[in-house]
């Protein structure tokens, strides 16, 4: 039988690419529900476009939080019950969530969670990607989504985008540019998902036809 997944997107910041998903759920008719869009930073840019599009908003504030980070992925797993999202029914999109999730929640939600980074994995994980990329002198990096392990931006594959780093790159110019491939990357793998295009066998993504 035929689950249309729910979706919801964790933020914590301006929400471009929580914007592309939406956007395309709505123009491409990407066969899924859009549910909530949770922040840990009530600040959060993105929290307003959500609203705009008639998506439910909820904060979950990790500033003062005092408890493990376990406790914390409780709290997020309490709102995602609350919208009636479960492992069975989900696709949860990490958009800029600047936080790692614990063992146990990405236990819970296997093979549910995406993420986007911007640089072509398994070069450049962690913070400050571009940089990464340009310190080294790569003539390419770019963009990958991919399921989320327990690794920070290890898991399986789905989709990725280059982009050529010119001479005299800036560290924003080149985050400029990755940023519009992240905005086609990220629909393409929700809508490969979402119309069960996709099986992860191991670490690896085999597309369906
Ligand atoms: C993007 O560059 C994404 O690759 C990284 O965090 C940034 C989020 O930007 N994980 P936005 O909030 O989607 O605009």
């Amino acid at each position: 039988i035929y689950i249309l997944l729910k979706l919801a997107i964790l933020i914590s910041g301006r929400g471009s690419n929580m914007n592309a998903i939406l956007r395309a759920v709505k123009k491409q008719n990407i066969p899924i529900e859009p549910v909530v869009v949770i922040s840990n930073k009530p600040s959060a840019k993105g929290l307003g476009i959500a609203r705009k599009y008639g998506v439910k908003t909820e904060i979950v504030e990790s500033k003062g939080f005092q408890g493990n980070r376990w406790e914390y992925d409780q709290k997020i797993m309490d709102v995602l019950t609350k919208y009636g999202i479960t492992s069975k029914n989900c696709l949860i999109c990490l958009a800029g969530f600047m936080r790692i999730l614990s063992p146990e929640f990405i236990k819970k939600y296997k093979n549910c969670i995406l993420n986007i980074h911007p640089a072509i994995l398994p070069a450049f994980p962690g913070l400050d990607a571009q940089k990464q990329a340009i310190n080294y002198g790569v003539k390419y990096s770019g963009c990958t989504v991919h399921f989320v392990d327990d690794g920070v931006d290890t898991g399986p594959i789905i989709v990725q985008a280059l982009v050529r780093v010119k001479n005299d790159d800036t560290e924003e110019a080149l985050t400029k540019r990755i940023l519009a491939k992240e905005h086609k990357a990220y629909p393409e793998a929700v809508r490969l998902v979402a119309q069960k295009k996709i099986k992860v066998v191991g670490r690896n993504v085999k597309f369906l036809s």
